[in-house]
């Protein structure tokens, strides 16, 4: 375990090193479990979100995408559940003012789950619970905490009709479109309505970098089927396809394993969940989620707004509620899983070592680095200046002219920039350059004229 810690601390200085992730409002002291994606770690986050919308909706005929808002009808959320029940139990030390999650701490210890056994959670944490901080036991009463973060809108009292919420999850704005997607497009049933945005919960125990953030972002597809469909194939499908994604963000397969919620702990409309777990250096956790949700969601919104969410089915000639399969994924977690397993360490030969981060070159946040073999040399600089303003338009590139070549290829390593491209004497009279594959460090002659066929085919190549 204190090799994979020592992991986690690697992937977070590199992070920083690099500019892939930054604690944010650092200057002030750092925020807690807030974070800045840096220069390198935006662009593989874009890439990361460009591949899911390529994969699950451009190359879909039966998926269209909306980008719906973070402040939305606070009533959603009272049709949704999340007002009454979006609720974590919580416990403080009156010894060291420490706040807790009660359930976690109490089924650490017992096995069982306690959800809404208030009284047992209390009776147990003071019979055989000290504080994980400073070992007293000395607890308060077990709460329930509304993880929703709420805000008031246009006004200076706060009456609850004034009171909205930063949504917790974007599904909900994909359900409240419904009506107005199948109004406005051809989409029969089946078919899915896709989405990308950030949610925010107020999470009480937040931590492990990345991993369990208050302010995240989700990529969710509402998938909606006849009643009748065949939806145990639907499901197997859609947890392959889940599993295929973060694979091509560079997991392993034998890193990824399903849980299945137990019958007696899922939603009373749901009939089958499984989390998508993946080995953390922590520690198995959740990556992703499919959930058959049934007719709840729009049938509550129906419900709330007083609108009909159906569709028609022009073979039985009825109107019928569509059942939802709901593939979610997080986004945070997968740049995470795709920093993990990028990272590597290589010992090279004379005893030399280095950091690569190997992404896949589809999400490797620059492509191409072009350098002058020399600074001085204006010659050179000429040469690799034009090259790369050929390539920019097409490949996220960097010009680099500092230190030597070889500090050079150590930084793009460590950015995991799949090529390096260096200008040198022979360049300007044979126009051919050295191509450095950041994998393997084999160093190819390509004429210039060649590259941007050369880059294509290599990032058209299935291999990372
Ligand atoms: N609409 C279903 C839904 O929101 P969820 O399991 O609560 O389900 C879906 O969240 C995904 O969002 C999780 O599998 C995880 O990847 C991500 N996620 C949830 N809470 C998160 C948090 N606090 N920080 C980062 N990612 C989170």
């Amino acid at each position: 375990m204190a090799e994979q810690n020592d992991l986690m601390e690697k992937i977070v200085s590199i992070c920083k090193r690099r500019g892939f992730v930054f604690q944010a409002s650092e200057i002030y002291g750092g925020f807690a479990n807030s974070y800045t994606y840096g220069p390198y770690g935006s662009e593989l986050k874009n890439n990361i979100k460009a591949l899911w919308w390529k994969k699950f909706v451009s190359m879909r005929e039966d998926i269209v995408g909306i980008d719906g808002p973070i402040i939305l009808h606070p009533k959603l959320w009272q049709a949704s559940g999340h007002v009454a029940g979006f609720n974590d139990a919580l416990v403080d030390c009156k010894e060291c003012k420490k706040r807790f999650r009660a359930d976690h701490l109490v089924e650490a210890v017992t096995g069982e789950d306690m959800e809404g056994k208030f009284e047992e959670m209390k009776k147990i944490l003071d019979e055989k619970v000290p504080c994980p901080n400073c070992k007293k036991t000395n607890w308060s009463e077990v709460r329930n905490f509304n993880m929703m973060f709420s805000t008031k809108m246009n006004t200076t009292d706060a009456s609850d009709e004034e009171i909205a919420y930063l949504r917790p999850e974007t599904a909900g704005a994909i359900f409240v479109e419904f009506k107005n997607v199948v109004d406005s497009t051809r989409m029969k049933v089946p078919f899915g309505i896709a989405q990308i945005g950030k949610a925010f919960r107020n999470e009480i125990v937040a931590g492990n970098f990345i991993f369990r953030l208050r302010e995240f972002e989700q990529m969710e597809i509402e998938y909606f089927i006849k009643p009748d469909a065949e939806w145990e194939t639907l499901f197997e499908d859609w947890l392959k396809l889940q599993e295929e994604f973060v694979q091509e963000l560079g997991a392993k397969k034998e890193d990824l394993r399903r849980y299945e919620h137990p019958k007696e702990k899922l939603s009373h409309y749901s009939k089958k969940t499984i989390d998508i777990e993946y080995k953390f250096p922590f520690g198995f956790k959740e990556l992703y989620g499919l959930a058959h949700r049934g007719d709840f969601d729009l049938k509550q919104h129906a419900k709330f707004s007083g609108q009909k969410l159906e569709f028609f089915d022009q073979e039985k000639n009825e109107w019928f509620v569509p059942h939802i399969l709901e593939p979610t994924f997080g986004l945070d977690r997968s740049i995470l899983v795709a920093l993990i397993s990028a990272y590597i360490e290589e010992e090279l030969e004379g005893g030399d070592s280095r950091i690569v981060m190997k992404f896949p070159r589809a999400i490797a946040p620059v492509k191409v680095a072009v350098f002058p073999l020399l600074k001085n040399k204006p010659e050179l600089v000429a040469k690799a200046k034009e090259i790369f303003n050929q390539l920019k338009g097409e490949f996220p590139c960097e010009f680099d002219d500092n230190g030597n070549v070889g500090k050079r290829y150590r930084r793009q390593d460590e950015i995991g920039t799949p090529w390096c491209v260096t200008v040198d004497f022979d360049s300007l009279e044979d126009d051919a350059v050295t191509v450095r594959d950041r994998d393997t460090m084999v160093q190819e002659r390509v004429k210039i004229e060649e590259l941007r066929e050369y880059f294509v085919t290599g990032l058209k190549s299935r291999k990372n």
